[in-house]
């Protein structure tokens, strides 16, 4: 039970002392044709994973950009503390400069700079800051993995046996690192004994919902019905959705929730229809510094993935087009916030602060 069986990555310690460590990553480019793992040595080869979508996801880019950090620092050599804990800087301005919409990525990045100066603070010397780093990435390793379960416990208690639910993208384990957020809740229910129907929007245009989402729920033998993302209007209408679950890759303070691109799409038409919208996602996506959504910042990639699919061009040459990767619900529209914490309803701002507050006060 709570395990995928697999890890989308895995700090692999040198095998003799001395030996550099190395990244173990599912790619996630080259899903669902085949499984393979990459090794990532340094801290460059983890900014072009996460730039080149090998690794995605919201908590699966904070995890890759936290270890990214370690592999740097383990690799890095200087004359004193200060210089090493100084070289740290362009190390995090690579990685924070790969996507921008994920906060998590942020949060880690953040993270790992604090225990940097913290253990410097300790008196640390280079190594004793470098086991503290690698450690530290370990620890939101770890921490991911706990709270992706307790927020899929949590979410489950909101899903009846027989359910049918529409997810949008892909916020399974190797969008985590763990177990995964929406796709943790539907897996939760499956392995709670219930019976549960999944409809996947293919989530175009990167086709995250077709190529990943069916492939983890294949594996875990979880009944699934593919669709086109303009075909889940039709099956609300029909009554055959009963409730809509999706990840987040930030929050902001008042429950906004910037997701994949057509993820405000299926909250208004599941409105509509009256069917209860739910976000699942760890407190370390809620951007509490954001007041609200329109603040937060939407990544544009390439235009060739909306005019091509594969390498084959589905429009006359030239045509323009836009390719806003992410766009944000207002919180009117959602339902609950599922997170590792508990389940907070309207208003969004006053149940994140108490769980922010309570996160808090567990740690002094
Ligand atoms: O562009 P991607 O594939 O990184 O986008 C991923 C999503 O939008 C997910 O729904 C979100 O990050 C939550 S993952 C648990």
């Amino acid at each position: 039970m709570n395990d995928p069986g697999f890890r989308a990555l895995e700090w692999i310690a040198g095998k003799n002392p001395g030996d550099p460590p190395v990244i173990r990553m599912l790619d996630q480019t080259r899903l669902p044709y085949e499984e393979v793992y990459v090794g990532i040595r340094d801290h460059r080869e983890m900014a072009e994973a996460i730039t080149s979508m090998r690794v995605r996801g919201a908590p699966a880019i904070g995890m890759a950009a936290a270890y990214g950090v370690a592999l740097g620092a383990a690799r890095m050599e200087a004359d004193d503390v200060d210089a090493f804990v100084n070289a740290l800087r362009p190390v995090s301005d690579l990685l924070a400069g790969t996507r921008p919409t994920a906060v998590n990525l942020f949060w880690a990045l953040d993270r790992m700079q604090r225990a940097a100066e913290q253990a410097r603070a300790g008196g640390g010397d280079i190594p004793a800051i470098r086991e503290r780093l690698i450690a530290e990435a370990c620890e939101i390793d770890r921490a991911t993995f706990e709270s992706d379960i307790a927020l899929s416990e949590h979410g489950a208690e909101l899903i009846e046996d027989g359910a049918s639910v529409l997810t949008h993208c892909n916020a399974g384990a190797i969008a985590t690192g763990g177990y995964g957020t929406a796709l943790g809740v539907i897996h939760a229910v499956h392995e709670s004994g219930r019976d549960i129907h999944v409809y996947v929007d293919e989530t175009r245009p990167r086709l995250q919902g077709a190529k990943l989402t069916a492939w983890e729920l294949t594996r875990y033998d979880i009944p699934f019905t593919l669709i086109s993302d303009n075909m889940a209007g039709h099956f609300m209408a029909r009554g055959e959705i009963d409730a809509v679950i999706v990840g987040a890759d930030r929050i902001a303070a008042n429950g906004d929730t910037a997701n994949k691109i057509g993820t405000y799409t299926t909250a208004v038409l599941a409105r509509e229809h009256d069917i209860p919208f739910y976000v699942a996602a760890p407190l370390s996506t809620v951007d509490q510094k954001l007041a609200s959504g329109d603040l937060i910042p939407i990544e544009e990639r390439d235009h060739e993935e909306v005019t091509l699919i594969g390498d084959v061009l589905i429009t006359l040459d030239g045509v323009t087009s836009a390719n806003p990767a992410f766009d944000v619900t207002p919180n009117r529209y959602i339902s609950a916030i599922i997170t590792e914490r508990g389940v907070v309803r309207d208003p969004f701002d006053k149940g994140l602060a108490t769980q922010f507050e309570e996160h808090d006060r567990e740690r002094t």
